[in-house]
C-alpha cells in the first residue's frame, strides 16, 4: 500500500516543488528521494516504488491529470470504437522515468531492503479509463461492460498485454516482486469477477512469470469475498495475497494452499491510534504468528495519520 505521501512533512515539502502529480511521477530524481523517505524514517522491510496505476492510461494517451482536491480525471471512453485505436497509440516511452526511478531507488536502498513494482490491474485500470474519472460504484465501466463485451474484452487484453510489459521492465529495472491493485474489485458480481477481475490477472501473472520466474507476484482483489480470494488466489497462482480491511484475514488464514498472506489494518485504525489500534495489531499479529506474513495496511495510508501511531505500530510488531 501506499508508504510515501501526505502524512509525511518531507513529501510534502518535495511535492510542492510541482504541480502536476504525473510530472512528480516522472521526474526520477523526485521519485527516487520520495520512495526512500519512509525507508529512511521507519525503516520498514519492503518499500514500493512512487508511481501510479494511472501511468498506464497515460501511456495510452488518454490525456490524464490529476487535479487538486478532484482526483484523477481523463478523457473518458464512450464509443467502444475507440478501444480498437489504442494499440497504435500506446508509447512505452512515456513510462521509462518509472524504470529509471526503480533502478535509483534499488541503488539507494539497503541490499536488505526488498523493492515493489507495481501496476493496476485490467479490470480497475479500465474502471477510470471508461469513466474518465473515479466513480463511486464505478458504473460506468460496469455498464460498459455489459453492452460491449467484445470491445471491453479487447481493452482487458491490451491492458493485460501493456501491464506485463510495464511490470517486466520495473522487475529489470531492479524490482524484487510486483503487485498487482485491483482496487475496484469490489464493485463486480461473482460471475463478473470471475471474467474482469480473476481472468485477466490470471494472464498477467502468466505472461510475467514466464518471462521473470524469479520475481514474486502479488495481487490484490479489493472488495473480493473469502470465496472470492480463495478462487482468485488458486486460479491466478500468485506468491502473495493482500487482504483488504474488510477481509475476514482469520477465517482466509485457516485455509489450506494459500500463497503469503499481506494486509488487512485499517487505515482508520492507525488514524486513531490508542486502544482500538493496538487491538486491531493484535488480531493480526495472532494470525500472523504461526505463517509467513507480510504485516501491511488493508488499504492505502491517509493524509491525517500522526507518524506517532505509524512508530507505534512498528515497535509492536518488531517487539
Ligand atoms: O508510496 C507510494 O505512495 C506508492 C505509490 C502509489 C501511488 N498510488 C501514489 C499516489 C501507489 C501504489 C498507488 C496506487 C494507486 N493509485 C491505486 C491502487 C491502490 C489503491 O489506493 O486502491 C489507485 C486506485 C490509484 C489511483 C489514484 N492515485 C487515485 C484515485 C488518486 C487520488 C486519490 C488520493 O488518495 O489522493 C491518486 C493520487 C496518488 N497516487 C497520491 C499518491 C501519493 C496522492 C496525490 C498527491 O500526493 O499529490
Amino acid at each position: 500500500m501506499r508508504q510515501a505521501g501526505r502524512y509525511l512533512p518531507e513529501y510534502r515539502a518535495l511535492r510542492a516543488k510541482s504541480k502536476s502529480f504525473l510530472h512528480f511521477c516522472y521526474t526520477p530524481e523526485w521519485a527516487i528521494e520520495v520512495t526512500l523517505q519512509p525507508i529512511r524514517r521507519f525503516g520498514f522491510d519492503a518499500s514500493i516504488i512512487f508511481s501510479d496505476i494511472l501511468t498506464i492510461p497515460d501511456a495510452l494517451q488518454r490525456n490524464v491529470r490529476f487535479t487538486e482536491g478532484e482526483g484523477p480525471e481523463m478523457d473518458p471512453i464512450t464509443d467502444p470504437a475507440v478501444i480498437a485505436t489504442l494499440r497504435d497509440v500506446y508509447n512505452p516511452e512515456i513510462l521509462k522515468p518509472v524504470y529509471e526511478a526503480v533502478a535509483g531507488v534499488r541503488a539507494g536502498l539497503p541490499k536488505e531492503t526488498a523493492l515493489l513494482g507495481f501496476c493496476g490491474a485490467p479490470w480497475t485500470v479500465a474502471t477510470y479509463m471508461i469513466a474518465g474519472k473515479g466513480t463511486k460504484e464505478q458504473a460506468p465501466a460496469r455498464l460498459f461492460a455489459y453492452r460491449h463485451p467484445v470491445a471491453f474484452q479487447a481493452l482487458m487484453d491490451l491492458l493485460v498485454d501493456v501491464s506485463a510489459v510495464h511490470l517486466i521492465a520495473q522487475i529489470d529495472a531492479g524490482a524484487d516482486t510486483v503487485q498487482i491493485f485491483d482496487s475496484w474489485a469490489s464493485v463486480l458480481p461473482a460471475e463478473q469477477f470471475d471474467r474482469w477481475c480473476i481472468q485477466p490477472v490470471k494472464a498477467l501473472v502468466d505472461k510475467v512469470r514466464a518471462a521473470r520466474p524469479y520475481a514474486g507476484i502479488i495481487g490484490f482483489p479489493r472488495g473480493a469475498t473469502t470465496e472470492g480470494l480463495l478462487r482468485f488466489a488458486s486460479e491466478t497462482d500468485v506468491d502473495g495475497l493482500s487482504i483488504d480491511t474488510a477481509g475476514d484475514l482469520a477465517g482466509i488464514a485457516v485455509k489450506a494452499g494459500l500463497p503469503t498472506l499481506q494486509g488487512n489494518l485499517d487505515p482508520l485504525a492507525l488514524v486513531a491510534g490508542g486502544e482500538g489500534l493496538d487491538r486491531a495489531i493484535d488480531a493480526i499479529l495472532a494470525v500472523a504468528a504461526d505463517r509467513p506474513f507480510i504485516f501491511n495496511l488493508g488499504h492505502g495510508i491517509l493524509p491525517e495519520t500522526p507518524i506517532a501511531h505509524v512508530e507505534h505500530l512498528l515497535k509492536r510488531i518488531r517487539g
